[in-house]
């Protein structure tokens, strides 16, 4: 991956990363099984410093660069424009989600984290995982909970975090290893929307499984309502892709967000303090250095609004005046009006009768739903039917 902010990310990074220092990075192990991870190491002076841990890259820097090349061609030719949430997360736009989570505005960490708490040990017995598995796993800092409750019922061996931003990734699957000894990390460089069929422990993933015969007993874990990031029609593909990995006995821990005052959830995405602006804007430095482009983030507003139809939260980037922006890795010169807005990234609430349907309609039978004491946050588990 191009030019990584090691110093920012350790540096102002909270207790996740808390140990985390430079050294060197040989301690990878790389798994190049795949045409996509095929590349070499890929890590150069700017990299992560992980010792002991498994890493497999289906998003090396020259995939990274054509997915995101292609996306960012598609979203600014399109009308309306509109980028996807992933390119948020480079190590600077992660770091700002961390913030974020801890902002007075932002209840769903908080909520999350209850519910959780208050529940670890029943999933644990509901499905004794020997691997956990989590996609979009950011800091893996909530996920600490489900690690423990693993544990504590003997059965954890291995730790599989998916992220887009491997930085991230791979100075919490550090932490991780450290907090856990025994427990193996396989950290996995991905976008769950194109590569969950090599998931450790399916059929095409790794030796985790033989025959089709799971050799290992796998809790999938999405967590922080990433799922609403998904419009409902790719929901349904992604969890479909899941289901089709799904051997018996694996199981899919869902975090969604839940419908409420409208007013709550604006200001969830709007803050005060204007972190949300900031990761918002993130993404057109993003863009700016990764694909030679000259946004002017002073230039963009950031607008979050409820939209009650979709039951999705919207973020948007309002250019505050006509202005002309040149990607020059694609050649494209390109002019933004005066309000013109930009979608950013959509965040849709759900319903639990609504999170059980989807899921059904995938292929997946809820076994339990628990919410947190104010019914703001739900957690779902589920199961192949
Ligand atoms: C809203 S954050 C949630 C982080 C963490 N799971 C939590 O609950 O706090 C979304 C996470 O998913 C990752 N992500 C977003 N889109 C992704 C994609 N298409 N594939 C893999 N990871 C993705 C981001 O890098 C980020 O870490």
């Amino acid at each position: 991956m191009t030019s990584r902010t090691p110093a920012t990310a350790t540096g102002a990074r909270g207790s996740a990363f808390a140990g985390a220092s430079g050294g060197d990075p040989s301690g990878i192990r790389d798994e190049p099984t795949r045409p996509q991870d095929a590349t070499a190491n890929g890590l150069g002076s700017g990299s992560v410093p992980v010792t002991g841990i498994t890493v497999t890259r289906h998003l090396a820097a020259a995939e990274r660069h054509a997915s995101l090349t292609a996306d960012v061609r598609a979203g600014l030719t399109a009308n309306p424009r509109e980028l996807p949430p992933k390119w948020f997360y480079d190590a600077t736009g992660s770091l700002l989600f961390d913030r974020i989570t801890r902002l007075p505005e932002y209840y769903p960490t908080r909520r999350e984290h209850a519910v959780l708490a208050a529940n670890a040990a029943r999933i644990a017995t509901a499905c004794p995982a020997t691997t956990l598995i989590e996609l979009g796993s950011g800091t893996s800092e909530k996920t600490r909970l489900l690690l423990d409750a693993l544990r504590n019922a003997g059965v954890l061996r291995r730790f599989v975090p998916f992220d887009v931003d491997e930085e991230t990734l791979l100075r919490a699957g550090q932490e991780i290893l450290r907090s856990y000894p025994g427990t193996s990390v396989h950290a996995v460089v991905g976008d769950f929307e194109r590569h969950l069929a090599f998931l450790p422990g399916s059929a095409s993933g790794d030796s985790g499984s033989a025959g089709g015969v799971a050799a290992d007993r796998r809790l999938v874990a999405f967590l922080g309502g990433t799922i609403g990031n998904l419009r409902p029609e790719t929901r349904g593909t992604f969890l479909r892709a899941l289901r089709d990995q799904f051997h018996d006995g694996d199981a899919l821990l869902l975090g969604t967000d839940l419908v409420k005052d409208p007013a709550r959830l604006v200001a969830a995405y709007d803050d005060s303090a204007g972190v949300t602006a900031a990761f918002n804007r993130n993404v057109l430095s993003v863009i700016n250095r990764e694909l030679d482009a000259d946004f002017d983030l002073r230039g963009f507003a950031h607008v979050a609004a409820w939209d009650p139809e979709n039951s999705w939260i919207e973020m948007r980037l309002r250019s505050v005046r006509e202005q002309e922006v040149s990607v020059r890795a694609l050649g494209l010169v390109t002019r933004f009006g005066a309000d013109e807005q930009m979608r950013t990234e959509i965040s849709a609430k759900f319903t639990l009768e609504g999170i059980r349907a989807e899921l059904a309609a995938a292929g997946l039978g809820t076994s339990a739903q628990w919410t947190d004491p104010d019914g703001d946050f739900a957690l779902t588990l589920a199961v192949p039917a």
